[in-house]
């Protein structure tokens, strides 16, 4: 029997593994984490992610050939194939700080492999790692092999958070890089072969490991950019009158440029998004492409002004000042269908409007309380550690209530900031919340999901992004 052992029992690890245990039945599959919370939830009936469709595949196999562990010595020890799908945070000290990946949780992820083996190994990278990760990874592990033969794949995973299972079960192609040696083909044929119980063979793409690792790297970037390209025709939509759907909409029905990824929104989240871009930048850096390395910067920079815009418009249009006002925070996740907050740019519009000593009443569907003051408290970049290795928040921040209804959140607000896209916001009673808020009452929807003509009639002051602006907005532009 096949025995496949994945380190990291995260958002990428949890459901990939959980799909190949389906899919192959005559595979056996471990998930190890260092994290004795995390495994314990996946052990349980609380999974440690949400993800629409996770609990059934897990609850199918669990058990019979998929198991969790803490045990991560023997089971990548008994394993023929060890994924690797641990944290890579961004460096926040020393060369490269702020945008290289910080590798050490991979590289001892790396020595205890080479530790603990006692047969040969296919070592897949499966987290995104930095271009030319696997030639370190492999010179670790050849420096200490005691004679065991280990190939280093690099396997990146393109799933969407919300749509995981999705994703796995059907994806767009599946991407194996490997040496071109006979044994770096045997192994990218050994993959493949788990790969193909469900993934027709033309979906799979073989190539040279350093042009897997940067096509993961690329289609983030790819998709990143897409973003920030339609956030800044919003600006410019907001700025002449043009409407940011109706662009959009006209732009993608171009076959060649396609339909989707051009909503515009508050900004783009995710672990992976800005990580990846940050990467690509200290890679073009590092090799002398500085030209190169500023066209992917400046995505990032839109990024980051749509958020700040959206801030501003918020303070400008509420006379300059949310000083002592509460504002209602609905959605914080960094986008629907997910409980993750990783780089969700929630944060970093609550964060502006704490600084102008706004009162918050946060409610999201899926986060609780304890992650949204964790996340509130924590500095830049220290989110993408093992959770035992996170700062703690040592106090809450009293200007932010979180609470479980939207109802709740907007009661007495001045204003509404609607920050993901859950569906349920789609079909709130706003005739009930308007009534229930001091006036003017204002909405400022950053996903785009209300109706705004209905809720103008009710009587709000609504600015959508790249919307026509109200009439109260035009008289006070936000210059961010
Ligand atoms: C992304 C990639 O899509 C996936 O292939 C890769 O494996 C990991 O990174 P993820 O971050 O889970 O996946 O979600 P994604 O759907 O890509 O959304 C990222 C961010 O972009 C979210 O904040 C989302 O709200 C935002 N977004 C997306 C927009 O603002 N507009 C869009 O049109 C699409
Ligand atoms: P991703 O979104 O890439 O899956 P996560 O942060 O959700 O990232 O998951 C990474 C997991 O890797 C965490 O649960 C963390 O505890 C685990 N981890 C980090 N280093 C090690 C290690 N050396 N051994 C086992 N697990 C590890």
């Amino acid at each position: 029997m096949v025995k496949i052992c994945c380190i990291g029992a995260g958002y990428v690890g949890g459901p990939t593994m959980a799909v190949i245990a389906l899919k192959c039945p005559e595979i056996e599959v471990a998930v190890v984490d260092i994290s004795v919370s995390r495994i314990t939830a996946w052990n349980s009936d609380a999974l440690p992610i949400y993800e629409p469709g996770l609990d059934e595949v897990v609850k199918k196999c669990r058990g019979k050939n998929l198991f969790f562990s803490t045990d991560v010595e023997k089971h990548v020890s008994e394993a023929d194939i060890v994924f690797v799908s641990v944290n890579t945070p961004t460096k926040t000290q020393g060369l490269g700080a702020g945008k290289a990946a910080d590798l050490t949780y991979w590289e001892s992820a790396a020595r205890m492999i080479a530790d603990v083996s006692k047969s040969n190994k296919i070592v897949v990278e499966k987290s995104t790692v930095p271009v030319k990760t696997a030639e370190a990874i492999e010179k670790i592990l050849t420096h200490n092999s005691k004679g065991i033969d280990f190939q280093i794949l690099s396997n990146p995973e393109f799933l969407a958070e919300g749509t995981a299972i999705q994703d796995l079960f059907n994806p767009d192609r599946v991407l194996i890089g490997g040496r071109e040696t006979p044994a770096g083909q045997k192994a990218i044929a050994a993959l493949r072969d788990v790969y193909a119980h469900w993934v027709p063979v033309d979906r799979i793409i073989c190539s040279n490991l350093w042009s897997a690792e940067l096509s993961k790297l690329a289609a983030n970037a790819f998709l990143a950019q897409r973003i920030s390209s339609v956030n800044a025709m919003s600006a410019l939509c907001e700025a002449t009158g043009a409407d940011v759907s109706q662009v959009a909409h006209a732009v993608g029905k171009d076959t060649r440029i396609g339909p989707k990824f051009l909503n515009a929104s508050v900004g783009f989240g995710g672990s992976c998004f800005q990580k990846d871009i940050l990467n690509l930048v200290y890679i073009c850096e590092c090799n002398g492409l500085p030209e190169v390395a500023n066209y992917w910067k400046q995505v990032i920079k839109i990024n980051d002004y749509q958020k700040t815009r959206f801030v501003n418009r918020i303070v400008s249009s509420m006379f300059n000042t949310v000083s002592g006002k509460k504002i209602a925070i609905l959605g914080f996740a960094f986008k629907k269908d997910t409980g993750d907050t990783r780089e969700t740019p929630a944060i970093d519009v609550c964060k502006g409007l704490l600084g102008d000593k706004a009162l918050l009443s946060i409610y999201d569907p899926q986060v609780n309380e304890e992650q949204i003051q964790r996340d509130l408290a924590m500095k830049k970049f220290d989110w993408d550690h093992p959770v035992h290795l996170q700062p703690m928040s040592p106090t809450s921040i009293k200007q932010v209530n979180v609470v479980w209804d939207a109802y709740a959140a907007t009661k007495d607000a001045h204003g509404v900031c609607i920050l993901t896209e859950w569906d349920e916001f789609k079909t709130l009673d706003y005739q009930r919340i308007y009534d229930n808020m001091q006036k003017p009452a204002f909405i400022f929807d950053g996903r785009n999901v209300v109706d705004e003509a209905k809720l103008r009639a009710i009587g709000f002051i609504v600015y959508s992004i790249g919307k026509p602006l109200d009439q109260w907005l035009k008289d006070m532009p936000a210059v961010a």
